[in-house]
């Protein structure tokens, strides 16, 4: 981990994301500090992670009022609940009494019980029991409920906002549904869910998922050559990146089990049937959705240099029907998780690389675009939280 100095905070840092915002064709990457440095990772949290909407993935993760997950986004803990309506709600993690950890891991509970001295609340956040208060002074249970958050289900998908009050999540997807309706995504159904820690900074993780000048270098034998050459980027609306490329075959499997494939999303036409559109939501959700199957990551930072990655694979609910469907999704676990295992060494050696401090900023390809669209967003926002500070 790199030592941050005034430098890093001061004229320098501003200077390098001014220049990613200088000129579309021929900015900059991200300054690497921003991806070696905690007290950057500080700043991040301020400017992203506490301004605007954040990727939860599938919200079929929490079918069932009750169901929960206690979360930790960019370093605070939030538990994420659906209620007994089937709304999802987001919650501090932490009791209004004398603020001890409420809820851990995943499951279903009926209410939200404080493991230290019971305090306990309803799945509205809203303090139920508190015993051995009544001599308290001027003290209302109504006053005490859980802070809230606000929450977004939008095509299937979930989101999380720890601004008040958030920005509409209508406005931050902007034209997602003109590029994204074709799937019908609601009706995808997750059948596979894994958490990993990975040694590369989140960013780095979902960076190279999005990028295709790599291909033929880290995976030349698993699936390079089921990728031509792509669109361009579509010009898009909204806080999101999205590129689609029409494949030899199904991208989500490997080269040589294309076979078992499964059949196209009912409904799909043309070239969307034929290939694969690889979206990146700002800052931390992206995902392949491929014309008979989504697979999905969050990535969210531990450290600078350490970063928690969900990752979920989806198929279109008529998909679940088929009888031998257990058998060839295996197939496609199988080349989802050889993908990422080619990439893992990749990422940990240029977290090395980019915690030198001789490291600079580089510059873009052509088959980069979700690359450079993203450094732009991300120096935005950086500055913007800048600005507040002195020069
Ligand atoms: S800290 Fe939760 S009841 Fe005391
Ligand atoms: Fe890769």
């Amino acid at each position: 981990m790199r030592v941050s100095t005034d430098l890093v905070f001061g004229r320098d840092l501003r200077q390098q994301l001014r220049a990613v915002l200088a000129d579309g064709d021929r900015s900059p990457g991200i300054p690497p500090a921003c991806y070696a440095d905690d007290d950057l990772l500080a700043l991040e949290r301020s400017a992203i992670f506490r301004k605007g909407w954040v990727g939860l993935g599938r919200s079929d993760r929490w079918p069932h009022g009750g169901d929960y997950s206690a979360l930790d986004i960019a370093g605070e803990p939030v538990i994420l609940v659906r209620n007994k309506a089937g709304v999802l709600q987001a919650f501090a993690n932490s009791c209004r009494h004398r603020g001890s950890r409420l809820l851990a891991g995943d499951g279903n509970c009926k209410k939200i019980k404080c493991p230290f001295h019971w305090w306990t609340y309803d799945l509205e956040g809203r303090l139920k029991v508190c015993s051995r208060m009544e001599n308290a002074i001027d003290f209302d249970p109504a006053d005490y409920g859980l802070v809230k958050f606000a929450v977004a289900e939008r095509h299937g998908f979930a989101w999380l906002c720890l601004a008040h009050p958030a920005p509409a999540i209508d406005d931050w997807l902007g034209d997602f549904a003109h590029f994204h309706g074709f799937w019908n995504l609601p009706q995808w159904r997750t059948t596979r869910v894994r958490d990993l820690e990975v040694d590369c900074n989140w960013k780095t993780f979902i960076e190279v998922f999005n990028e295709y000048y790599h291909l033929p270098m880290v995976h030349p034998e698993s699936i390079s050559r089921l990728y031509p050459e792509p669109d361009a980027a579509d010009q898009t609306s909204g806080q999101y990146t999205t590129q689609f490329g029409v494949t030899e075959g199904v991208a989500a499997l490997l080269q040589q089990s294309q076979q078992h494939a499964l059949p196209a999303a009912p409904g799909l036409q043309g070239r969307e049937a034929m290939g694969t559109r690889y979206t990146w939501i700002y800052p931390n959700m992206t995902y392949a959705l491929s014309q008979d199957s989504m697979w999905i990551y969050q990535a969210l930072p531990i450290t600078a240099d350490r970063c928690r990655v969900v990752q979920t694979i989806c198929f279109p609910a008529e998909t679940l029907m088929l009888e031998d469907f257990g058998q060839r999704a295996e197939h496609y676990y199988e080349r989802i998780d050889a993908a990422l295992a080619e990439d893992l060494p990749f990422l940990q050696q240029q977290q090395i690389g980019l915690a030198s401090s001789y490291a600079r900023q580089g510059r873009f390809s052509a088959l980069e675009p979700s690359v450079a669209r993203f450094a732009y967003w991300y120096a935005q926002q950086m500055l913007r939280q800048l600005d507040h500070r002195p020069e």
